[in-house]
Parts: C-alpha cells; sequence; structure tokens
C-alpha cells in the first residue's frame, strides 16, 4: 500500500541515484506542489539544489514577500526571488484572450528563470510540481493537439536550455502530495493552502491585465480570503477565487449614481479539482463579505457569486 513515508523514501532514493554530483534548479510558485517537490529534492541532494520564485506581478496581495519569508526561515531552502513583475506586466500589456495570456506569462516566465541560471551552466536538471491532473488535462480529450488549456507547468520548456526533467509527484493527486508535504515538515497553515494557478490573477482579470485591476482584485481576493479564514470556512472549500468582471453596472452609493465593475467570487468542493460542486456557503456569510467588497474596495459596486459545477463550467473563470 503506498504511505507518505514509503513514497518519500524511495522517490529520495531515486533523485540521489539520477542527479549524481549535478545541480538542480527549482521554481517556486509560493503553492503545495512546487514547494513539496523542491523539500524532496532537498532532502535528497540539500545545496546541490538552487529555487527560484519569481514575482510575475500577478500574485496575491503580500504574497511573495510573506511565502518567501517561509521558504528562507522556515524550510532552509536555497532560494533565489526575482521581482520580474514590470517584465510580465508589460508584456499583457493590451492582451486580452486567455489563451494568449497564459502564453504569455509562460514565454517571460522561461526568460526570466533562463537568465536567472544564464551564469551557470552547472545545471543539469530542473524539477516540477506536476500533478497526475495537470497530466491529464494536457494530455486533450479531444485529440493530439486539442488540449483544454496550456498549463505552463507541464512541458514547455526550451530544449535549448539542455535539463532534464525531475517531476517526482507527477502520479500523485493533490491529498498525496498534502501527505507527503506534511512528513517532510511543510506547516499545516501552508499545506492547506488553496490551489492558485500558475498564471495567477492575470487569468482572474477578464479583460487587459493593468496595475489599477490587479490592485482592485487583490483587495477583493484578501477580503474574501480572509473571511473564509476568520470564520473557518477556509478548510471546509477546495478552492476559493474572485474574479474580476470586465462589466461595469450602476449602483447608488449615498446620494450618488455610481457606474463601477462586477466582481464574482467562486468556492468549490472537490477531491482532485477534475470535478467540482459550487460551495454552499452560509448566505450570512456571503452578505456580510459583499458588505464588506462593496464598502472598502473602491471601484466595485456588484458582487455575484457563482453557482456553477465543474464539469460543465470550470473552476476558474478565465
Ligand atoms: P479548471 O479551471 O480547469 O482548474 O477547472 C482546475 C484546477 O487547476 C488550477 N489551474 C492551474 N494550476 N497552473 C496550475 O498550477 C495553471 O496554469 C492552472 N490553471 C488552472 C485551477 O486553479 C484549479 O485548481
Amino acid at each position: 500500500t503506498w504511505t507518505a513515508e514509503s513514497f518519500i523514501e524511495s522517490t529520495v532514493k531515486e533523485i540521489r541515484e539520477q542527479v549524481g554530483n549535478d545541480r538542480v534548479v527549482c521554481g517556486l510558485s509560493g503553492g503545495v506542489d512546487s514547494t513539496v517537490v523542491a523539500s524532496l529534492i532537498h532532502e535528497a541532494i540539500g545545496d546541490q539544489l538552487q529555487c527560484i520564485f519569481v514575482d510575475n506581478g500577478l500574485l496575491r496581495k503580500n504574497e511573495f514577500q510573506k511565502v518567501l519569508d517561509l521558504y528562507e526561515k522556515e524550510l532552509n531552502l536555497p532560494v533565489k526571488g526575482i521581482d520580474a513583475s514590470d517584465q510580465f506586466l508589460e508584456a499583457l500589456k493590451g492582451v486580452t484572450d486567455p489563451e494568449k495570456k497564459r502564453k504569455i506569462i509562460g514565454n517571460v516566465f522561461i526568460d526570466v528563470f533562463d537568465e536567472a541560471i544564464s551564469n551557470d551552466k552547472s545545471f543539469k536538471f530542473l524539477g516540477q510540481g506536476t500533478l497526475y491532473p495537470d497530466v491529464i488535462e494536457s494530455i486533450s480529450f479531444k485529440g493530439p493537439s486539442a488540449t483544454i488549456k496550456s498549463h505552463h507547468n507541464v512541458g514547455g520548456l526550451p530544449e535549448e536550455m539542455n535539463l532534464s526533467l525531475i517531476e517526482p509527484v507527477r502520479e500523485l493527486f493533490k491529498d498525496e502530495v498534502r501527505n507527503v508535504g506534511r512528513k517532510l515538515g511543510i506547516p499545516d497553515g501552508f499545506i492547506k493552502r488553496h490551489p492558485f494557478p500558475g498564471p495567477g490573477l492575470g487569468i482572474r482579470i477578464l479583460s487587459d491585465v493593468t496595475r489599477d485591476k490587479l490592485t482592485l482584485l487583490r483587495e477583493v481576493d484578501d477580503i474574501f480570503i480572509s473571511e473564509l479564514r476568520s470564520q473557518d470556512l477556509y478548510d471546509e472549500v477546495w478552492q476559493a477565487l474572485a474574479v474580476l468582471l470586465p462589466v461595469q453596472s450602476v449602483g447608488v452609493m449615498g446620494d450618488e449614481r455610481t457606474y463601477e465593475y462586477t466582481a464574482a467570487l467562486r468556492a468549490v468542493t472537490s477531491v482532485d479539482g477534475m470535478t467540482a460542486d459550487w460551495a454552499h456557503l452560509p448566505h450570512p456569510f456571503l452578505a456580510y463579505v459583499s458588505n464588506r467588497i462593496i464598502n472598502e474596495v473602491p471601484g466595485i459596486n456588484r458582487v455575484v457569486y457563482d453557482v456553477s459545477s465543474k464539469p460543465p463550467s470550470t473552476i476558474e473563470w478565465e
């Protein structure tokens, strides 16, 4: 039978054998999967590992610094933090198509990553947090070339980088990865974090991405997520997120007519992210969060809650 302990033991051994005296570079995303992978590799080969954590400007509020601190101070991972938000936002200027956004974000990531390791030719391997559902969803349900969407953490590295992939959790589901992470001593609060897509808030703004919209969405998201936490609902859902719709509508605030944006909130229950039901959050909770958002976030005058399940909807709106 599968246990986290035996998985760790055999995987650490395999990584050691595979890597030998070479070096491994690992991109950290701030999520559970890449963190578990980096910790596994670190367990296997210590400081032959170099991690890179890129701020793509599309992370949640204060996320970059918080997570970088965790990596450095609590997990002792050898990590280099790179703020590349200007580069990402510049490349995304005016782009509205979600697949184009994904491609751009993926490509800029590769450029930044490549640049970061270009001075050091000793890297032979790349560690990646690819999960089993990522592999399945990227393989396509429709035929070899029609993928549902491009996951920027599957495949996708230019061959001239000459790195071999290490994907130790490629056959695992999220809950198994979480168990492995716990056994590796990653704090429970971090392990229980909801999934967050690589392209981040970039695909949760359903129009062109600007700094102003990002600031707005960050505030909405922060209110939603922190209220879920403080009202003990965070762990009850698989994932919760906020979306900035490209729709403006009329409202009244005080004596004034407003014409502002709509935010959509989505929370789902799921086992593996492949199917999901919308979370039946208590109405008083939704009312409270909606009130806070509309009162505290200038630019939003309407909040809607998504009551669709996957399939036929997806978890993200894109
Ligand atoms: P969908 O929207 O397809 O999402 O129902 C399923 C799960 O995958 C997450 N997701 C991603 N995760 N890189 C990731 O690491 C990505 O590019 C990506 N796109 C979607 C999504 O948040 C949900 O948990």
